[in-house]
């Protein structure tokens, strides 16, 4: 049984990680400010409530716990926030890494897996997308995930912290068992956004562009299910206590979805109407963000499982109705 430091173990990608590594037999220690995150949902492990940002608190927590590895999903997600106020997400997402990182290096722990982003991409050129395209974010989100890809590939170099950068496609569904899932507040993401409308929260749903050169003329994603990303933090810890080098990966399906298409599914499996209209587009959303998905099965060996559309949606909308929110 290993120790592993989750940051943002509270959080959405993090809870359901922490699930999975305890099943397989590790102690998941969630590291966590709660900003974002639910203490309910810290329930595999113990929770250690503190700052990546007060390096006091990481190495208090490193001292208590003795971790072996670390993954890091702590950090801020909304694209459109970063852009009106990048201090606070360089400030949380940058900062915060690199404090992690300088204590990490301090104690001799040299193992962490992190939660980078198709976001680092950009506007792509070619879809699928492979790992070797030039990142080019188009947000200050993004900005920041690449800038700590930067930094691990420099810590690797300096002082053999060795790492798992794994950037995911659109992260979505909750635990099968419906003990976790999805609580973003506030809520961007589609998935829930149309599940929240199919439950009444909402009064329409609205479709953000309608003028993409994709085939129904909506945006087109790679869902990749929550559980299934999940797995892919186990299969990356796996190769690093093997001694795999740094990698850097794509997490995705390498199938893409339209709204359009999202929507039909929440419709058909909620068996609810859920209005909708249509808006022009979000500023910095991509027509199409599909991963190339080579080297995640190369590398790390692993392949999505219930990453259907129909899978990743009934087992959002269970967990959405059965909390009503
Ligand atoms: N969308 C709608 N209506 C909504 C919400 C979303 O039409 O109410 C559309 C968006 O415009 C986009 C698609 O649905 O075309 C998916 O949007 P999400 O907000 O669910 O996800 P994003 O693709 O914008 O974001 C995801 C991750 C981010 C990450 C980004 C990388 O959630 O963390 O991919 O591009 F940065």
């Amino acid at each position: 049984m290993a120790t592993i430091l989750i940051t943002g173990g509270a959080g959405y990608i993090g809870s359901h990680t922490c699930k999975l590594l305890a099943s397989v037999g590790h102690l998941p220690v969630a590291f966590d400010n709660l900003s974002n995150g639910h203490a309910d949902a810290v329930r595999w492990g113990p929770l250690q409530t503190g700052d990546i940002c007060d390096r006091r608190q990481l190495r208090a927590a490193f001292e208590a716990w003795r971790p072996e590895s670390v993954i890091h999903f702590a950090g801020l997600i909304e694209v459109g926030r970063s852009t009106a106020d990048p201090a606070t997400f360089y400030r949380a997402n940058v900062a915060g890494s690199l404090a992690l990182l300088e204590e990490m290096a301090a104690v001799g722990l040299r193992r962490i897996v992190f939660s980078s982003s198709a976001a680092v991409y950009g506007i792509p050129v070619s879809s699928p997308i492979p790992e070797e395209a030039p990142p080019a974010p188009v947000s200050p989100y993004g900005e920041t995930k690449r800038a700590v890809e930067a930094m691990l590939d420099a810590f690797a170099r300096a002082c053999g912290i060795n790492y798992a950068a794994l950037r995911y496609f659109n992260a979505a569904g909750a635990d099968p068992e419906g003990e976790l899932g999805e609580r973003h507040d506030p809520e961007t993401h589609l998935i829930p956004r149309a599940l929240r409308t199919a439950l009444g929260l909402e009064p329409e749903l609205v479709i953000f562009g309608t003028d993409y050169p994709t085939p129904d003329a909506t945006a087109v994603r790679d869902y990749v299910h929550v559980s299934d990303l999940a797995a892919a933090h186990v299969a990356a810890l796996d190769r690093l206590a093997s001694g795999g080098g740094p990698l850097t990966t794509n997490i995705g399906t390498g199938s893409g979805r339209s709204v359009q298409q999202v929507l039909e599914s929440c419709r058909r499996i909620s068996g609810c109407r859920i209005p909708a209209r249509t808006a022009p587009r979000r500023a910095g959303d991509p027509p199409e963000l599909v991963a190339a998905t080579g080297r995640a099965a190369r590398d790390l060996g692993w392949r999505p499982h219930l990453s259907d559309l129909d899978s990743i949606i009934a087992t959002a909308w269970a967990w959405h109705s059965a909390r009503g929110a």
